[in-house]
């Protein structure tokens, strides 16, 4: 007999259920939230009442689409952390609803977790140990990771992560959220060489990022250069370019780096910028120059999604690793200090008002 779990996501602008079969994605489906373009960024109170208003379809067409009732399930797995509060707590109580209504056990993911072994889902063959680098929206961590459950954090940006970089850069050159996509999108027409912006951190010995000086030197470069305003055509796409290939050096540069200082034969990129076409050629390239394997996740895999979430619930599930029903949610946030130091802070839901964006 098959053994079914049902996977909740909604801890930012994705509303997102999936089905885990057998330990095989069933049914994914992810709902995005269009309203925060104009902010240029997620409003979290935007944010939770659209997810209240999807939760509950998103929910039964993942149920749906796998065909199965909710007499089928045998647990529900649901992110808990890190995230935006008001967002989290959409998906949590919903899962305990459908958990104490079915009689059956809840699962709490950390969304970190779920992104590193994201790359399961399109590489089961996967070999621990590998290097899981983690670029989102919220995060930029490099993880060992010796098997499913064991992850040593070694290395997290101190102040912006990539994707933010790639939000903030986009805001300032006039383009939507999420930026990440765009910039992706018009930097193919552009010359990655035609500006020269700076590369964060990439000293060696150190296992930390930082991306908030690059998102500076554009500011000053757009002041300085543009004063009326981005420009279009050519020259935006040239910035687009010459502005993806710092972070993107930066990441590469970094990761290569620490698996081999770190006697690690493989990377994997994880994460809402692992989309990014230049990252993945880059990647590719710079592994393949130096041996090392190089693996990503398909797209729909990448950014958030249950589906990421019900692998993590699935592994949960078969050790017997449930979550008491009084499990609330966190907003943590892991940074690095500037000596490189690695801490997770972060409040839980009960001490944080919604209206926070920090952890995402
Ligand atoms: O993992 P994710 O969906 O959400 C978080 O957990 O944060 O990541 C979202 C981030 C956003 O910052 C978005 O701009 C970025 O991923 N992103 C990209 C691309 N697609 C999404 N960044 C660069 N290039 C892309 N093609
Ligand atoms: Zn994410």
């Amino acid at each position: 007999m098959s053994r079914t779990l049902l996977a909740i996501e909604s801890s930012c602008d994705e509303t997102s259920a999936a089905v885990v079969r057998d330990g095989e994605v069933a049914s994914l489906i992810i709902t995005s939230q269009p309203d925060h373009n104009a902010w240029g960024g997620v409003v979290p109170e935007l944010a939770s009442r659209a997810h209240l208003t999807s939760i509950a379809p998103v929910v039964r067409g993942a149920m749906t689409k796998a065909g199965i009732q909710f007499g089928d399930l045998e647990a529900v797995a649901v992110t808990t952390e890190p995230g935006l509060v008001g967002s989290l707590l959409v998906g949590l109580n919903a899962a305990k609803g459908i958990a104490v209504a079915l009689g059956i056990p809840l699962i709490a993911v950390h969304h970190i977790e779920a992104h590193l072994l994201s790359v399961l889902i399109d590489n089961p063959g996967i070999e621990f140990p590998y290097l899981g680098l983690v670029v989102s929206g919220g995060h930029t961590l490099l993880y060992k990771v010796n098997g499913i459950g064991g992850y040593e954090l070694i290395g997290a940006t101190r102040d912006d992560a990539a994707g933010e970089a790639f939000d903030k850069g986009a805001k300032l050159l006039g383009l939507g959220y999420p930026g990440g996509p765009e910039v992706d999108r018009l930097a193919a027409e552009g010359n990655p060489k035609a500006h020269d912006f700076p590369r964060g951190t990439i000293r060696k010995g150190v296992n930390d990022f930082s991306f908030s000086g690059l998102k500076t030197s554009l500011r000053y470069f757009l002041r300085d250069n543009y004063p009326d305003g981005p420009p279009v055509g050519a020259a935006l796409a040239d910035i687009c370019a010459s502005y993806q290939e710092a972070i993107v050096d930066t990441l590469v540069t970094k990761a290569t780096r620490v698996a081999e200082s770190s006697g690690l034969k493989s990377i994997a990129v994880v994460g809402g910028v692992a989309v990014n076409s230049r990252l993945r050629t880059r990647m590719a390239e710079e592994c393949g120059r130096r041996g090392l394997g190089y693996y990503t996740v398909r797209p729909i895999y990448s950014t958030d999604n249950a589906a990421m979430i019900g692998i993590v619930g699935w592994h949960k599930m078969i050790r017997g690793s449930f979550a008491p029903l009084t499990i609330t949610a966190r907003a943590s946030m892991i940074r690095a200090d500037r000596h490189g130091n690695i801490r997770e802070g972060g409040k839980d839901a009960a001490a944080t008002t919604n209206g926070t964006e920090d952890g995402r």
